[in-house]
């Protein structure tokens, strides 16, 4: 939802700026911008669509400055345009905003002697700040303390102005900032991948925080106006974890890493024969799981689906109580908490709007205790919650989120052993667990050797509308899944059911242009599912049924991609990646935008 940037150093940033914009246009690409300060005056280059149109921009003259702020914008209020384009500027001041200004039309009504060139919220800003400088003393560091007073919403923003070209003025409300330090210059963006290539050193930034940045200083001061020090750490990440490498696209590159990192994720958490409780959840997490009776989880998009699936694991593998929720819902439904309710939050960026507002509101809500189950370290969520089990997936570029989800799986399956062993799952049920878990790479790598036979299974979907994907089980949110995953990157129109439903509704939909993709995993139901699939068979219906079952019939209505000897109870695992891969094949073969699908983002940090 918007990135942002900004450097202040003793060589030109302008292509620290742009390159910082290239790895931050995963939270948003409908129009980008930077702002330089040249001979006193605001110099603003701002394009509609991708970065590359901005680079175009910048292409056609010469732009340098030792100062510079840049944005990638995500559309909320307004359409992507180049008037809608960060950075706004109002008299001395220019700015760049993520986040939403919610009082912002209180506010504009204060601003009518101020000519409005853009629809969105973030302009307000800027025009409090030209106005609070004519009211009060102060420099900038101040007028944006007191300017943010006025603000209601979330912001992460940065400001110049002219006639302060020594620093960078910064604040921090709800949404994602780091300051990067270097040598004589310093940095600030919504994420650390923006800044690797210059620094691996960063202060994460407290909500209320605001920051005065320069060449050699860094002040901050807390919501309290009191000046704080905050802890400096050392990023791992390294340049270079953002790029392709051999790959079309980051999705599929992010695809073929999951056997790797489903490793990861399992490294040093399992022994022969456990989950090793210390290691996964630590000390104050074993004692957190102690007290819990029961398990709320809460997620949006790809991660709700997770948590779908560990609901499955955790009541049947150990009968523990698990309700699930969309955060976005959680948030406005006032739930009946009971006592002993573990609240589980899943986020792949753990900067996700709705989700974070459930952990911040978790305590008041009557949760006693929160748990973030997360990809990023230093994530808001992560320093949320109290406890946190990273997925380890490493930096997942691709706005479909797929290695994020297999580890997210991964970890929750160790979690419901860890938390089961408390309930009435026995130690052999445990070390099945994790004898299944430490096969999973190598069942994981079984089916990407099928990408080949899925890239032709891709062509009979390519020019439908609508598909319609069916499971059963832990199979149905699997399914859930996989028409999420379909409609984000193909933009066809694609649902899930839980097979047993079809009959009562959805069936009516199908004839031979309706394609139904089954996930029948060879469990206890799947004589439930061929039954479902008959029904579709006998209204002329075309199947493609993904199993693991080895003696499914073809016939003229039945496609069969069978996946191999599967790890039973990592069914929902193996059976995504296959998924994965054919949304991905339909994608290309329609000539989408795979890795920055039209109207979305990666990260959603707003409401
Ligand atoms: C996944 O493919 C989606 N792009 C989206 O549903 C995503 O999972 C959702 O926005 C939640 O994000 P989070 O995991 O970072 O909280």
């Amino acid at each position: 939802m918007c990135g942002i940037i900004g450097a202040i150093a003793q060589r030109n940033v302008v292509p620290i700026l742009i390159e910082g914009l290239k790895a931050l246009e995963y939270r948003g690409y409908d129009s980008a911008g930077i702002a330089i300060i040249e001979k006193g005056e605001v110099r603003r280059v701002r394009a509609k669509g991708k970065l590359v149109a901005l680079e175009e921009e910048l292409a056609k003259g010469s732009c340098e400055s030792p100062m510079g702020i840049g944005h990638t914008r995500w559309a909320t209020h307004g359409v992507p345009s180049v008037n809608n384009a960060h950075p706004h500027a109002c008299g001395d001041f220019v700015l760049v905003h993520n986040g939403i200004i919610e009082n912002h039309q209180l506010l504009k009504r204060d601003q009518s002697q101020h000519h409005f060139e853009s629809e969105t919220d973030s302009e307000v800003i800027v025009h409090l700040l030209n106005d609070l400088s004519g009211q009060c003393d102060g420099d900038l560091f101040d007028l944006v303390q007191k300017g943010i007073q006025k603000l209601q919403g979330s912001y992460a923003l940065a400001v110049m102005r002219t006639t302060e070209s020594d620093s960078v003025v910064v604040a921090r409300h709800g949404s994602p900032l780091v300051i990067g330090l270097g040598v004589g210059e310093n940095f600030i963006a919504s994420d650390v991948l923006a800044l690797l290539p210059v620094t691996s050193r960063f202060i994460y930034l407290e909500d209320g925080d605001v920051a005065r940045i320069s060449t050699h200083s860094i002040e901050i001061v807390n919501a309290e106006g009191q000046k704080v020090d905050r802890e400096v750490k050392e990023s791992t990440l390294e340049v270079g974890c953002t790029t392709r490498g051999e790959y079309r696209h980051f999705m599929l590159k992010e695809i073929f890493e999951q056997p790797v990192v489903i490793g990861e994720a399992l490294e040093g958490r399992l022994s022969n024969i456990k989950v090793l409780d210390p290691m996964l959840l630590g000390a104050s997490g074993t004692k957190i799981i102690e007290l819990t009776k029961r398990v709320q989880i809460v997620a949006c998009g790809t991660s709700y689906h997770a948590g779908l699936t560990a609901k499955y694991w955790f009541e049947q593998w150990a009968r523990i109580p698990c309700e699930v929720d969309i955060a976005s819902e959680l948030r406005y439904r006032k739930p009946v908490v009971s006592d002993g309710t573990l609240l589980v939050v899943i986020s792949q960026s753990g900067e996700t709007a709705d989700t974070l507002a459930v952990l911040n509101e978790a305590k008041s809500m009557g949760y006693v205790h929160s748990m973030a189950i997360c990809n990023v370290p230093e994530s808001s969520m992560v320093r949320g919650a109290d406890v946190s089990l990273l997925t380890r997936a490493g930096p997942e570029v691709g706005v479909a989120s797929t290695k994020a989800f297999t580890t997210q799986l991964v970890v929750l399956a160790m979690l419901a052993v860890s938390l089961g062993r408390r309930f009435e799952l026995t130690s052999d049920f445990e070390e099945n667990v994790v004898n299944q878990l430490k096969q999973l790479p190598s069942a994981v790598s079984q089916v990407l050797a099928l990408d080949g036979r899925i890239s032709i299974l891709a062509q009979t979907l390519v020019h439908k509308h609508h598909a319609l994907f069916l499971g059963r089980g832990p199979g149905y949110p699997v399914a859930m899944e996989a028409a999420l995953k379909l409609k984000e990157i193909s933009y066809i129109h694609a649902e899930a059911y839980a097979a047993g439903e079809l009959k009562h509704g959805p069936l009516a939909l199908v004839d031979e242009d309706m394609p139904v993709i089954a996930v029948m995993p060879d469990d206890d139901l799947l004589d439930k599912v061929q039954s479902n699939l008959s029904e579709v068979r006998a209204r002329g219906g075309r199947l493609l049924v993904l199993t693991d079952h080895d003696h499914l019939e073809e016939d003229e209505y039945t496609t069969v991609l069978n996946i191999g000897t599967v790890p039973k109870l990592m069914r929902p695992v193996v059976f995504s990646v296959a998924l994965q891969l054919l949304a991905y094949h339909v994608a290309v073969l329609r000539g989408t935008d795979v890795d920055r699908p039209r109207n979305l983002a990666k990260s959603v940090t707003v409401e």
